[in-house]
């Protein structure tokens, strides 16, 4: 099996972190293999769960730097120091630049805890709560200069009960969440994915 290098960048709680730390050792990812996690913020309970564990990270605080793109070549530089095939967005927040998105043209992925197109931007869980949906759910998708709008890779969606809460629905989404994106990985590492256009073709699927 063909072995993909991949770099999470995680600003937060790191639980997709987790979950594809915890596949990969559980089932494993195709081929795909966790060799470096990437933050913006020193203080993310992501980096935490990487303390021990065998797994390098680094850590760039943006305050720490001049401008986007020098945060971001920075941050291309590392990548192509540990040889990173695929960079993954767990919660990562901070918007790539052009040059970046350029230099790893679809091989970034990122989770969004909505069915998009609806509900972008930053509070995908309590928009769609607060706009009394009855379906919401999980998207995985390729990652493109405009926000939260790349090729749909997977998509699930997670019903909103009756007796949902925010933290009810929260849940419920974390946890498809952290199923959904370590299926989607594999299909990337196994080289299922074809983008045509704003859309991606799962080959072999029906
Ligand atoms: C997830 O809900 C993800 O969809 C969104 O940010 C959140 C990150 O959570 N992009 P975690 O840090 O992986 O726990």
């Amino acid at each position: 099996m063909k072995r993909t290098n991949i770099a999470v960048f995680a600003s937060g709680t790191g639980s997709n972190l987790q979950a594809l730390i915890d596949a990969e050792r559980r089932e494993g990812l195709s081929g795909g293999i966790v060799g470096l996690v990437i933050s913006d913020n020193p203080g993310a309970f992501a980096l935490k769960r990487v303390e021990n564990s065998g797994i390098p990270s680094f850590v760039l605080d943006k305050k720490t730097v001049s401008s986007v793109l020098e945060y971001d070549k920075i941050i291309v530089k590392k990548l192509k120091e540990f040889e990173i095939d695929l960079v993954v967005l767990a919660g990562f927040m901070k918007i790539l630049s052009g040059y970046f998105i350029e230099e790893y043209r679809n091989r970034i992925l990122n989770i969004h805890p909505s069915l998009l197109p609806s509900f972008k931007g930053a509070h995908g869980i309590s928009d769609a709560f607060d706009a009394g949906v009855k379906v919401t759910g999980v998207t995985v998708h390729f990652v493109t200069e405009e926000l939260d709008s790349g090729p749909i890779i997977l998509q699930e969606q997670v019903i909103v009960k009756e007796k949902d809460d925010l933290d009810a629905l929260e849940m419920r989404i974390h946890k498809t969440e952290h199923r959904l994106y370590p299926e989607a990985v594999r299909l990337f590492c196994k080289n299922k994915l074809k983008i045509e256009g704003n859309k991606v073709k799962i080959i072999g699927k029906k």
